[in-house]
């Protein structure tokens, strides 16, 4: 066995707010199988000691950026979680990063979990586990290959993965000393960001590799529209740069065991026709021939979801109706509200994150709309094509990576999935929402367009393959 300490601000079941949660919380049993041993680091924000039962202290420090701190190691979904019990820094209220105003800290809290990332990479915990490889995700854990690249010299390699980068991790300069940063390494080569601290491009300069969830999104980083500024640092490294795509968790997402449906599969499609009665009946809307669409999304303009409410009008006019649980952006979510208001029966919303909720319209729902203008790798178009619920999603990053669209080339050697559009707007979107209206009506055509994605492989088999090799290429 190989080790290797992956590093992130959020993993499934402690604590959720997007699909890193996810990702690093398949990643550990995705990489045993391939002879890795992965321990995760996360913060242990309130109540998550308990939650994980940790009790095992495993390194400790009497000074913290402004505090004592220890690693806790607990157990989580089967895996080892390793907490960083700081309460200075995640004892509060309020979510992982501070909700609806970021904390003023952030910098300090997640360069504290970075650091201590690196004092284990380097030291190794007291019971002698130390990693071979550290995989840091996002912003948040983006300092950890800076602070082990200029401690004392280690044969510990680095792996830096990108899953959004909308955040940047951005601090003002006069935070270097506070971070304890090195002042030679604010540089235009290194941390240095139009005057600031950026630790999401400190990983990008200073990791051995880096990764993103889709290698459609791996491409369009290198450019402006999606590097977000820095495109420029991602293309100088572009022979260390690789798309890998997410898997899902086949077993929580599960249309012949999930515990909230009425259970069906792609050999029979019965049990769906209920979830979707269900489904409408939950919503308040009224039994249609057209198409249910569903959305499950944070509500924001990455998504795209400031088209729904245009797009909307005329889908729900052609028989179509909607389901949609998300929040975020307050303009968004009043839009959605009036949306509703102006189209009842045929349009629904719950504001409101609902795990439980999410699989009943996963089961209930017959396409699921992805409309995103950016979309690194994306998940619930994968859980859409395993409970054949058709996506319908914008043709970028890691959408385009996993819908095969329903072309006429692709339709006639019964290879679609889906449906994809582009250019990313409104009349587009509801272009492409007509085609899916009058594919719906196309019975036994739509059943095999279902079926069909039911039967993709969409766990971690190839991808925790993938993971694996490039620890192993970098691995020192
Ligand atoms: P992102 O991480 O950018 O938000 P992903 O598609 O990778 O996008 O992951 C989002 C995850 O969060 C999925 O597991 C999705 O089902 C879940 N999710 C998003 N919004 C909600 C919600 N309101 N209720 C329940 N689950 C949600
Ligand atoms: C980010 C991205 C999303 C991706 C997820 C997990 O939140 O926005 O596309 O699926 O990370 O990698």
């Amino acid at each position: 066995m190989r080790n290797v300490l992956s590093v992130t601000s959020e993993c499934v079941p402690l604590v959720k707010t997007g699909g890193l949660a996810d990702v690093a919380g398949a990643l550990p049993a995705a990489v045993a199988a391939h002879g890795w041993d992965m321990r995760t680091l996360l913060p242990a924000y309130k109540g998550l000691l308990k939650k994980a039962a940790a009790q095992d202290v495993v390194w400790k420090s009497k000074e913290l950026f402004g505090g004592p701190a220890r690693v806790v190691q607990g157990e989580a979904g089967g895996n080892v979680v390793l907490l960083l019990d700081a309460p200075h820094l995640y004892d509060r209220d309020g979510g992982p990063y501070g909700d609806p105003v970021d904390f003023p800290d952030n910098p300090q809290r997640f360069a504290a979990l970075s650091f201590v990332a690196a004092e284990i990479a380097r030291n190794g915990l007291s019971d002698g586990w130390r990693p071979h490889v550290v995989h840091a995700h996002d912003w948040q854990a983006g300092l950890a290959p800076t602070y082990l690249k200029y401690g004392t010299p280690t044969d510990v390699a680095t792996v830096m993965t990108v899953h959004n980068i909308a955040f940047q991790g951005v601090a003002p300069a006069a935070m270097l000393g506070a971070l304890d940063l090195p002042l030679d390494a604010f540089t235009p080569d290194e941390l240095e960001y139009w005057g600031q601290i950026s630790t999401l491009k400190a990983g990008l300069v200073h990791a051995d590799a880096i990764t993103t969830v889709s290698p459609t999104y791996a491409a369009e980083l290198m450019r402006p529209e999606f590097g977000l500024g820095l495109e420029g640092v991602l293309a100088a490294r572009a022979g260390d740069l690789s798309g890998i795509l997410n898997g899902i968790d086949t077993d929580v997402w599960n249309p012949e065991t999930d515990p909230e449906i009425t259970p069906y599969s792609a050999r029979s499609l019965a049990g769906k026709k209920k979830n979707r009665t269900a489904l409408l009946a939950e919503f308040g809307l009224s039994p249609t021939k057209g198409p249910l669409a569903i959305i499950v999304s944070r509500l924001t303009s990455q998504k795209g979801m400031d088209l729904i409410a245009g797009a909307a009008e005329e889908f729900v006019a052609n028989g179509g109706a909607l389901a949609i649980l998300g929040s975020g952006d307050p303009q968004i979510e009043d839009d959605l509200r009036l949306l509703a208001r102006n189209n009842p029966g045929q349009v629904g919303l719950c504001i409101g994150y609902d795990e439980a909720l999410s699989h009943r319209m996963f089961a209930g729902g017959d396409i699921v709309l992805v409309p995103s203008r950016f979309e690194p790798c994306g998940l619930t178009q994968l859980y859409g094509l395993r409970y054949g619920t058709v996506p319908v999603v914008a043709a970028t990053g890691g959408l385009a990576d996993s819908v095969v669209n329903s072309n006429v080339a692709a339709t006639q050697m019964g290879v679609s999935t889906g449906f994809q559009f582009h250019p990313i707007d409104k009349g587009v979107f509801a272009h492409c929402l007509r085609g899916v209206v009058d594919a719906f009506s196309r019975k036994t055509d739509w059943t095999r367009l279902q079926k069909r994605g039911m039967k993709q492989d969409l766990g971690w088999g190839a991808s925790s393959a993938t993971y694996a090799a490039l620890y192993e290429r970098v691995a020192k």
